[in-house]
Order: structure tokens, then C-alpha cells, then sequence
């Protein structure tokens, strides 16, 4: 069938399957476009079928030659409705992979619950043997506690008080004032069980107890900090504190992993667009003007640009990890370099939507959040009748 975007407020409700595949094959260009990576042979990704997850496994597979095992949660097509995005990606990745004589296999289901975890052991178990790096990359609003079976959901609030700011519709570029409520305690608590670091842990946990994990294996996280002026909705509110978590849960698992030599790492990554930030007031508005500063300085980067940045100079050079004062990888160093954040402080003062499309890179954002769902790829035939049916060859 002929597949257009179908827009419901901040999500789109179909997905292009041509669109996926060509922009997964532009992240695999790039990565082999930067040279081979010593990493990881066998890797485990938690998150893997869009955003950083994605590029994830991309990297460990072009860059490494590494067999990967993807988990992620994503609607298959039915007839005459469309995937999820994180489906034609898998897809296509998938095939790519056999392509080039690479292991890929991958489980769709909740990450979160005990049953995809022993799945995915047993299937390292039966295909690999162990693995030597584990990447958490899950962005969720919900989750189901393995033990008690309550489910909870995250909240995108200030804490202490009223947050007001600027924020964008990015589909329209009207830009307007936003005031957020206040979280609760329990919204708070929600968020920690949600997005913390409790089941990155319970995956290290098992994975250990089953012994699948190689010896010196990694494991890394990923965590974001941003600027002054979305810091009440994001670091000092519910996600931040969830992100604390995360960043402490590095520690107790770098020493669940002291006996096989490894390490558990939180990355700082910048601030991209991707169906979870998008979702977020105030960010949209952020990134557009840090994507027209970035650009003009020339270092913008995207997710697979981040990423084999992070493999390649951070987590496999041959030396030790580079870490900040708080034991934190820093892949956002561009982002927040003070030349950049003076440059977008002044002119998030200014920004009206009158002048947005012009100071800020609006369209950067759209053609990134269309990039998401496999629209708007360069080289793709929109008006061509496309496969919406493509199945992920590992699955059943
Ligand atoms: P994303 O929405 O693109 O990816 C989320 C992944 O998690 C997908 O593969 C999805 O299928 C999977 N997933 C969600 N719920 C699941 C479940 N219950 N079971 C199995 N899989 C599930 O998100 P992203 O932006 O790439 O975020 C990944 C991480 O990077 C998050 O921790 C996020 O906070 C962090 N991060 C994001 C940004 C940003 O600007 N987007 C910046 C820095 C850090
Ligand atoms: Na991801």
C-alpha cells in the first residue's frame, strides 16, 4: 500500500518501511565510513530498535563485526496497518546483517518482565556462548514490576514548584508559554521505578547468575543532563531523578562485576530528537535552536554519530574509560561546550514564533521526528506501493 504520515498530536500513527530500511542503511554508511572499532564480538542490546539502542547495535555490528542480540517492544504490521518504526528498523537491520555474514537476532516483547530476560539468557546460551557488552537503552512511560506485578508510570514534571517557559509545537512553529504542575511524591517515586537503574541491575543480576557474561564485560547506560533552561522540567525534575538513580545504579553494578573485571558505565548523551524527547514540553524548542548553532559550528551530531563516537573514542581505545568527576562517560561535551550554550541561551530569549523558523533550525527538527518513522528519506519512492507486511526474520 501507499504509506503517508498520519500525525496524532506529538506521535505519528504509521511507519514507512522503505524509509527505515534506507536510514538504517545510511547509520550502517557511516559507521563503516569511520573504520573498524576493537569492541565487543557479542552484545547484548536492551532498547535496540530505535534511537540510541539502534545506533548501538548498528556500531557493535559494522564497526565490530559483533554478533547482537536486540530486545525490544514494538508493534508487528497487520494487514493494512503499519509496524511500529522500531519494527521496519529491526527488519531491515536484520537483513543487513545477514548481508554481511553477521549474527542478528532479536526478542520483541517487555524487557522488563522475568520471562524476556530468561529468554534472552537462553538464547545466549544457545547461539553465543557469553557476551562481552550489554547496552541499556530502554526509554519507557510504563512499566510492570516483575515481583509484585503493579504497574507503573512516569511522569515528565517540575519538582517544588510551578515550572513556566517558553516550548514549540514543532509541527505548527507556534511558540508559546507553558507552565507544568508540580509532581507529587508518588510521581516522583513512579518515575524512579520506571526510568531509574533498579532493572538494568536486575538484567546484570541474571545475566551473571546464568553466567553469560564474559569475562571483563561492559555494560553502559544512557543518561542526559542538558542546559539551565530545561533543567526544572528535566535533571532537577521526576526524569533527573530517575537519571540519578540510573547514574548511582552504575556503581553497585560495577561492583556486581568486579570478579569478572568488568565495568557498568552511564553515558551523557546530547540531546536529540527521538519519539521519548519529543514528548517532552520545552526540549523541542531546546533542540531546534542547539541543531541551528550546532550546525553552524559545525558540530551537529546525530544518534549514530554519537555513538560511534562513544565507541570508538570513549569506551575502545585501548586505554582507560575517560570519565567525569562523577564516574559519567561524556558524549554531550559538544552540547554543552560554554560557546554553544551562550550562543543558545541568547537566543532562547528571542525566540518568538515569528522569528523561530529563521533562529531556529524548525526544519532540522521536523525532517529529524519524520527520519523517526521512515519519512522524508532522501532517495526513498514514497509514491511506489510499499511491503507494509516486512517481518523481522528471527522472529517467529
Ligand atoms: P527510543 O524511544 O528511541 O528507544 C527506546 C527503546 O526502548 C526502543 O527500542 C523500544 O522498543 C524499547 N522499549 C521501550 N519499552 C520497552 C519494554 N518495555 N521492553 C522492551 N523494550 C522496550 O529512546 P532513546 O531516545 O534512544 O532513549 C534511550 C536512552 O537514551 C534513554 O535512557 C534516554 O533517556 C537516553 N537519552 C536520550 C536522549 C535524547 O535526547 N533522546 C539524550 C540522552 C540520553
Ligand atoms: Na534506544
Amino acid at each position: 500500500m501507499i504509506i503517508e504520515p498520519r500525525m496524532r498530536g506529538f506521535i505519528c500513527l504509521t511507519a514507512h518501511p522503505g524509509g527505515a530500511a534506507q536510514s538504517v542503511k545510511n547509520q550502517i554508511d557511516y559507521v563503516k565510513s569511520k573504520g573498524a572499532i576493537a569492541g565487543a564480538k557479542k552484545v547484548l542490546v536492551i532498547g535496540a530498535s530505535t534511537g540510541f539502542g539502534l545506533a548501538s547495535r548498528i556500531t557493535s555490528a559494522f564497526g565490530s563485526d559483533a554478533a547482537t542480540i536486540g530486545v525490544f517492544f514494538e508493534k508487528p504490521p497487520m494487514e493494512g496497518k503499519t509496524a511500529s518504526p522500531g519494527w521496519y528498523n529491526s527488519a531491515a537491520f536484520e537483513q543487513f546483517a545477514s548481508e554481511a555474514g553477521l549474527y542478528a537476532k532479536s526478542i520483541n516483547g517487555d524487557a522488563f518482565s522475568d520471562e524476556v530476560k530468561q529468554q534472552a539468557i537462553d538464547l545466549i546460551k544457545k547461539d553465543l556462548g557469553k557476551v562481552d557488552l550489554v547496552i541499556y537503552s530502554l526509554a519507557s512511560p510504563v512499566r510492570t514490576h516483575p515481583k509484585t506485578g503493579e504497574t507503573y508510570r512516569s511522569a515528565l514534571k517540575p519538582i517544588g514548584g510551578v515550572y513556566s517557559n517558553k516550548t514549540v509545537d514543532f509541527h505548527t512553529g507556534k511558540v508559546s508559554e507553558v507552565s507544568i504542575q508540580p509532581a507529587s511524591q508518588e510521581d516522583i517515586d513512579n518515575t524512579v521505578v520506571v526510568m531509574g537503574g533498579e532493572d538494568w541491575a536486575m538484567w546484570i543480576d541474571a545475566l551473571k547468575a546464568a553466567d553469560v557474561l564474559e569475562q571483563g564485560a561492559l555494560t553502559v547506560a544512557y543518561s542526559y543532563i542538558g542546559p539551565a533552561v530545561t533543567e526544572p522540567v528535566y535533571r532537577k525534575g521526576t526524569i533527573g531523578r530517575a537519571k540519578d538513580d540510573l547514574e548511582a545504579t552504575a556503581f553497585k553494578i560495577s561492583d556486581t562485576l568486579k570478579d569478572l573485571g568488568g565495568n557498568a558505565y552511564v553515558s551523557v548523551n546530547k540531546a536529540l530528537v527521538t519519539q521519548a524527547s519529543s514528548a517532552i514540553p520545552v526540549i523541542p524548542l531546546y533542540i531546534s535552536l542547539l541543531y541551528k548553532i550546532m550546525k553552524q559550528e559545525g558540530v551537529h551530531e546525530g544518534t549514530i554519530e554519537q555513538i560511534q563516537r562513544l565507541y570508538a573514542e570513549r569506551l575502545y581505545t585501548g586505554g582507560s574509560v575517560p570519565v567525569d568527576d562523577k564516574g559519567r562517560i561524556r558524549i554531550d561535551d559538544l552540547e554543552m561546550r560554554d560557546d554553544i550554550q551562550e550562543k543558545v541561551a541568547d537566543l532562547w530569549a528571542k525566540a518568538t514564533t515569528e522569528n523561530l523558523a529563521e533562529i531556529g533550525d524548525l526544519e532540522g527538527y521536523r525532517t529529524d521526528f519524520y527520519h523517526l518513522f521512515g519519512f522524508d528519506v532522501p532517495s526513498v519512492d514514497y509514491k511506489a506501493d510499499a511491503n507494509e507486511m516486512v517481518q523481522v526474520p528471527s522472529i517467529p
